[in-house]
């Protein structure tokens, strides 16, 4: 992958000495200050550090909340409320831990979007995006067993719907659903027992997460990163070394976030959550509309569309599942959708639909809310099952240019001045 010489150089004696023995800084120098990075890259390829900043984030002050948090039906809720009050910094660190969640999958759906928009999951970088599928896969499991952990009255029904789901296995083996459904309880309800696992396991997921993040970056850094054209990195004018230019990228973009991100916790810490989580746990009183976190919406709304239970099971789990085939369904040999005139159009109303089902997830499942989702969702999988396929072979792209630098530099694509990049002769 190099297109540039490697510019480490041990500097101490110390460092000599651990460069003959175990290069590891040779090696992170390769991989985050040398390694070639597209030099056209946007602003949308800051979130994949964004998304490494929010999962620190979310260990780090999670670790924190868990000092001082119980995980007990009785003291789960009032433990929330007095770290809060009485730990010191306590709201602060709560605030960030909850708004992190939700910044956190605002981070990954640009990501995936991007991914889509420039056909980063096309070849060679299949495997990296089906990480990615894994790793959203991960963070939702994480997001929704976090969410119980308030014991407010919609952590305590929405793991009562959520759970309660499987029961739909019984249309095909009776029996077999309620048994998973008590088996995941460890119990007749949704109680201490359940509080506890799923503490242990919203505890343990993250450390997963980051594993999987090691091996999504590791792909990355095998086959490179795309870019706006799609183009691949041809000689060493399309590329820049990461550090101080993509870098310098992140850092701003980072900057930006972060700010977004304060905002939330300082004046809206709520704005994002459901005032229902501020009533304690109450197996008596169901809440008149049940609802997710925003970030679970478009995917309740696919769930609620199909009439029948194990349908909108099957259908929910398929929306999701349904994005490690992508590579294989899009058919067209061009990446990015910049020259793809129909497909574009097809993928902006796509992303317009994901917002939609997000919009009447939220809403009562009756009457047109319930015939709109049914739209949206019949959309959502003809766009990977008929679009993907069928434009990809009949669509003529539009002009491209013949190298990334010629997109952004023009003419020969030369680079001049600070620009250029140390090249490899
Ligand atoms: C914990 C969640 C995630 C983390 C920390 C993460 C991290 C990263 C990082 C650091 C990069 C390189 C910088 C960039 O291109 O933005 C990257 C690239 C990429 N990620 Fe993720 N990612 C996550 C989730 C996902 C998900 C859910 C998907 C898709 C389903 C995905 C697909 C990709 C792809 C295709 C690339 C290469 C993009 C390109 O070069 O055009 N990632 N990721």
């Amino acid at each position: 992958m190099s297109q540039h010489e490697s510019t480490y150089k041990p500097g101490s004696r110390l460092e000599h000495w651990m460069d003959e023995r175990l290069p590891l800084m040779r090696m992170m120098h390769g991989q985050f200050v040398d390694f070639p990075t597209p030099r056209n890259l946007n602003y949308l390829w800051t979130f994949g550090g964004i998304l490494t900043f929010c999962l620190v984030v979310q260990i780090v002050t999670g670790i924190v909340l868990a000092m001082h948090y119980i995980p007990h039906a009785e003291m789960a809720f009032d433990s929330v409320e007095k770290i809060r009050r009485d730990v010191n910094y306590g709201w602060l660190i709560r605030n960030v831990h909850a708004v992190g969640a939700s910044m956190f999958f605002f981070a990954v759906y640009i990501h995936m979007a991007r991914g889509l928009y420039y056909g980063s999951y096309k070849a060679p970088r299949e495997v990296l995006w089906i990480l990615g599928v894994l790793l959203f896969l991960l963070m939702m499991a994480t997001g929704f067993l976090g969410y119980t952990l308030p014991w407010g009255q919609m952590s305590f029904w929405g793991v009562t719907v959520i759970t309660n789901l499987f029961s739909s296995l019984d249309s095909i083996i009776p029996g077999l659903g309620t048994k998973i459904v008590q088996w995941l309880w460890g119990g007749y309800s949704v109680s201490t027992v359940t509080l506890n696992r799923f503490f242990s396991l919203h505890y343990l997921l993250p450390f997963v997460i980051v594993g999987v993040v090691a091996l999504h970056i590791w792909a990355l850094h095998v086959v490179g990163q795309n870019n706006p054209t799609g183009l691949d990195i041809k000689t060493a004018n399309d590329s820049v070394p990461m550090a101080p230019h993509a870098v310098a990228k992140d850092i701003f973009g980072l900057g930006v976030f972060v700010i977004l991100f304060a905002w939330f916790v300082f004046f809206a810490p709520d704005y994002l959550g459901h005032a229902d989580n501020y009533v304690q746990a109450n197996p008596l009183v169901t809440p008149p509309h049940i609802v997710p976190e925003w970030y679970f919406l478009p995917f309740y709304a696919i769930l609620r569309a199909i009439p029948s239970k194990l349908g909108g099971v099957i259908a929910m789990f398929s929306a999701i599942l349904i994005l490690v085939f992508i590579p294989w369904l899009d058919t067209s040999r061009v990446r990015s959708a910049r020259y793809r005139p129909i497909f574009k159009w097809c993928l902006w109303f796509f992303f317009f639909s994901v917002l939609a089902l997000g919009y009447l997830g939220g809403k009562p499942a009756e009457g047109v809310y319930v015939a709109w989702a049914q739209f949206f969702t019949v959309y959502y999988f003809a766009f990977f099952l008929l679009i993907m396929p069928i434009v990809g072979v009949m669509e003529t792209p539009s002009a491209m240019p013949r190298s990334i630098a010629e997109s952004v530099l023009g003419g020969s694509g030369r680079p001049t001045g600070a620009a250029a990049a140390p090249a490899k002769h």
